[in-house]
């Protein structure tokens, strides 16, 4: 199973020259002179989008595609959209060659954009299939910028792999198996039912107590400076399928539901590139894995229990499992007292209403973190908007019999379950919530992105890990 298909390599024999100049006029004389024979190649990505235009010129062995966007109109986030959908488009115009391709990227700027289409868009998933159609392999030549850039839409895909992987063959153990043979530099370390049980995890034990496969607790720690001390912890959802249930969801659209540990699949990436990238911190992942099904022994509504924190929970809602697991990741990882800590989940569906595919969600308890993200959000294009961390969303979850429910009212959703994570969250505690469930997958079959899981939120997570630890 070939994942990564790009890589850096020196400049070979059939090298496709990828250029891009705000001067329109410089790259006109590309236009002439095509080969006829390609022209519906060059159609293809002639329509690239709205912002810009590419230009192809085809010579012997080599092809030269240019990508000009004329001048820069204000709206950044729209160019750099189009930059890479360019990316995308350029790499079906060559999809035809079947071989292997060498990308020569020179960019005036925006190449981060350029390379995370090609890379994104190269994307697929056909492990299953009987015969994989696409042969095709590709490497990118630039410099240490490009090789950067990379690394991460390489290790985004790989969040990608873990997410549309199906549930039966991503279970809680196959996806720590991933994680270990994926972070081999790391100390990854997999626990079982028996430590949840020893350390009072509840709530997470509530979620699984429910599903034939065991749950693991998956901790990651790279060490990047001396000293023992944790400088950013990491959670990440990890359900790798919810069902609901007893409180079971509809059955349009479950399928998706195999995605539901992207947030853990993230954290993975994010610590793959925090070790490849020799960060000088020290960072550690806490990721909680199970499934959410239903069955004789799964938690019914009304449920109560006590987890790690000692706070007790009224299960109300079983289908609102993801903050149960996170409320003790999040406990236990904060044992280590990290300076900050950054969880990442798709918990709310809620978020595909207020925000859409575009923004990921973002609470956060501290102005200046909430700075450093939206900076990274706009720094990495994987962009994210801050919402209320509110304790006015609390009352909707009082319980008669509990310290609290898991679920409030029908509106603010992901307010709500930011707020109910509060509960679980250290005075002294840097904290920030990344709600994913709306930037999850791409109903939309963009062309960066086809029809699979995007894995946003790894470049965002990881700009932000790369400032702070800059500021440390
Ligand atoms: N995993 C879902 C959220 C989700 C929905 C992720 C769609 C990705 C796409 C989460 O566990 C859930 O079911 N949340 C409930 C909470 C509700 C019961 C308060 C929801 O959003 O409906
Ligand atoms: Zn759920
Ligand atoms: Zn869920």
């Amino acid at each position: 199973k070939k994942l990564f298909v790009f890589e850096t390599q020196q400049p070979g024999k059939d090298v496709v020259p990828v250029a891009y100049s705000k001067d329109k006029d410089s790259f006109k004389i590309y236009n002439k002179g095509l080969d006829p024979g390609h022209a519906n190649y060059l159609a293809n990505i002639e329509a690239s989008n709205s912002t810009g235009e590419v230009f192809v010129r085809f010579e012997k062995d080599k092809i030269f595609v240019y990508v000009c966007f004329g001048e820069l109109k204000g709206d950044l986030e729209k160019l750099k959209d189009g930059i890479s959908m360019a990316g995308a488009k350029c790499l079906k115009a060559v999809a035809y060659l079947n071989t292997h391709i060498n990308f020569y990227v020179d960019f005036e700027e925006y190449d981060r954009d350029f390379i995370g289409g090609l890379i994104l868009s190269s994307y697929k998933y056909d492990f299953n299939k009987k015969e994989s159609k696409n042969k095709l392999t590709l490497s990118i030549i630039g410099n240490e910028n490009v090789k950067k850039y990379i690394s991460i839409y390489n290790s985004q895909n790989f969040a990608r792999f873990l997410g549309d992987t199906p549930a039966n063959l991503m279970t809680p153990t196959l996806f720590a198996e991933y994680a270990c043979d994926l972070l081999k530099d790391l100390k990854v370390e997999v626990f079982d039912k028996k430590f949840m049980e020893e350390n009072k995890m509840n709530l997470l034990l509530s979620v699984a107590q429910g599903s034939e496969q065991e749950p693991r607790l998956l901790s990651i720690s790279y060490k990047g400076r001396e000293s023992d001390e944790v400088d950013i912890g990491l959670v990440g959802k990890g359900i790798t399928f919810d069902s609901g249930g007893i409180s079971i969801k509809p059955s349009a659209n479950m399928a998706a539901m195999k995605g539901d540990m992207l947030g853990g699949a993230s954290v993975v990436s994010v610590m793959k590139l925090v070790s490849d990238f020799k960060l000088k911190a020290n960072v550690r992942a806490v990721i909680p894995l199970t499934e959410n099904l239903p069955s004789g022994s799964a938690t019914k509504p009304g449920d109560v229990f006590c987890g790690m924190s000692g706070k007790s929970v009224e299960v109300d809602n079983t289908d609102a499992e993801g903050r149960l697991v996170l409320a003790d990741a999040l406990t236990y990882i904060q044992q280590s007292k990290p300076k900050y800590v950054m969880d990442i989940a798709t918990l709310t569906g809620a978020m595909a209403i207020s925000l859409g595919d575009s923004f990921i969600g973002f609470f956060c308890n501290d102005d200046k973190l909430a700075e450093v993200i939206y900076q990274s959000g706009i720094q990495s294009s994987d962009p994210a908007w801050r919402l209320p961390l509110s304790s006015l969303y609390l009352s909707s979850m009082k319980s008669t019999v509990a310290d609290l429910k898991n679920v409030g009212g029908r509106f603010g959703g992901s307010a709500i379950a930011a707020i109910f994570l509060n509960e679980f969250i250290e005075k002294d505690t840097k904290w920030a919530h990344f709600d994913i469930a709306g930037v999850m997958d791409s109903s939309r079959n963009t062309a960066v992105y086809g029809k699979y899981m995007t894995g946003k939120g790894v470049p965002v997570v990881f700009e932000t890990v790369q400032t702070l630890i800059q500021h440390l």
